[in-house]
């Protein structure tokens, strides 16, 4: 029969699972997952051994088994290096339970959302993703089936055209067999303030930002309730619930996905659906470098100064890696999460944007 359990790597509970040999009550054998890095050290967390200095050797892999021979008693603890979460660059399976779902990624072929889009079929997950270029995106597809050994199918789309947005769903759906999961990601918007913003920006920044996942939305919804389940995760931005006034026509588009995100939980939980929204701040991605260079450019700043703004607001004194996220919102399409419905979360490093705009304006 199989046991479940925890261990304990640096303060936090790691499930464990497989115990199918127990001796006198201490475990002889169990089987450990985790997303952290390699272990450097793995030892029982009973006072008296690790007074007595046993700790065993340290597996080589995220997951691994251990046996009588290295685990002294039913408790196991398991010590990370410093800065292991850190060092990991999203190729340690998580294992979610994901394996054999299927999910629609759109703007996949670049920036987080292919870093979503390894992360979920590293988890066992089948997606389709779209963007405009066919060439980047077919080559991302490749180059994440190779590594996955996952069905990973490209398709062409521009979300700012209905027709696209449409023939997206369709052809992944068909492609698929199943809509299981679907990430709301392609978007861009234009920064600066509201004199340099014309007519033209702000019809942009809405056009693919919130009417992107508004078609998407409307051709996935009724595909998930035939199958009476699905999960949405909106990529939207920290912009849309921490103000400033330089990333005005970013923060309306992101506020507007906000309330999208919350008012159709309402509408879709009798169908089993639920929603949530994953608010970035600033991530290491192209687009990133685009808006530096804007910020250097309209602040009048060299672009290493501009480059400095965003850290120097973060807690955490640096911007998030595009894993960071991608683990995150894999995690938040999950079923482990299912049940986190109508809301939102920052992955932001704690960001505060009132201080990016003062740093704005010295
Ligand atoms: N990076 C950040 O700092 C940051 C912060 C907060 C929120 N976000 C949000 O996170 C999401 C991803 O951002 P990112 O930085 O990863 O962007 P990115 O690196 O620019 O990648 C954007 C992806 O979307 C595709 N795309 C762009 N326009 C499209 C369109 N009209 N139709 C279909 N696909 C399109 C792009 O491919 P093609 O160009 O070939 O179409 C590409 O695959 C966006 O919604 C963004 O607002 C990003």
């Amino acid at each position: 029969m199989t046991t479940t359990g925890s261990g304990i790597i640096l303060g936090d509970p790691v499930p464990w699972f497989g115990v199918p040999e127990a001796i006198n009550g201490k475990i002889v054998r169990a089987e450990f997952h985790y997303s952290g890095g390699r272990p450097d050290r793995l030892f029982a967390d009973d006072a008296a051994t690790r007074r007595a200095g046993r700790t065993a050797k340290p597996p080589r892999r995220s997951h691994f088994r251990v046996t009588a021979a290295n685990i002294p008693d039913n408790i196991v603890r398991l010590r990370l290096p410093r800065g292991a979460a850190h060092q990991q660059k999203g190729d340690a399976a998580m294992d979610l339970g994901m394996t054999g779902k299927t999910a629609l990624v759109t703007g996949g072929s670049a920036g987080i959302g292919k870093a979503i889009t390894r992360v979920l079929a590293r988890e066992g997950v089948d997606v389709a993703i779209c963007a405009r270029r066919k060439e980047p995106l077919e080559q991302t597809a490749a180059e994440i089936a190779r590594q996955t050994n996952r069905k990973i199918v490209p398709i062409v789309a521009d979300l700012t055209k209905p027709e696209d947005a449409e023939n997206f769903v369709k052809q992944a759906h068909a492609a698929l067999g199943r809509i299981d999961i679907l990430v709301n990601n392609a978007g861009s918007s234009p920064g600066g303030v509201l004199d340099h913003l014309s007519e033209a920006d702000w019809a942009q920044s809405l056009q693919l930002k919130f009417m992107g996942y508004v078609r998407c939305l409307k051709h996935v919804l009724p595909i998930m309730q035939k199958q009476k389940k699905g999960r949405v995760v909106n990529l939207i931005g920290n912009d849309g619930v921490k103000y400033s006034y330089w990333e005005i026509a970013p923060g309306a588009a992101n506020a507007a996905g906000q309330n999208l995100t919350k008012s159709l939980c309402s509408q879709y939980g009798k169908d089993n659906i639920s929603f949530v929204a994953v608010n970035p701040g600033p991530v290491r991605t192209e687009r990133w470098t685009g808006l530096v260079k804007a910020m250097a450019r309209d602040m009048k700043l060299s672009y290493e100064e501009a480059d400095q703004l965003a850290p120097k607001s973060i807690p955490l004194g640096r911007i998030a890696e595009v894993d960071e996220v991608a683990n995150l919102v894999a995690y938040l399409a999950s079923d482990l999460a299912f049940f986190v419905n109508g809301t939102m979360i920052e992955i932001d490093g704690g960001q505060d944007k009132v201080l990016m705009d003062r740093m704005r304006d010295r």
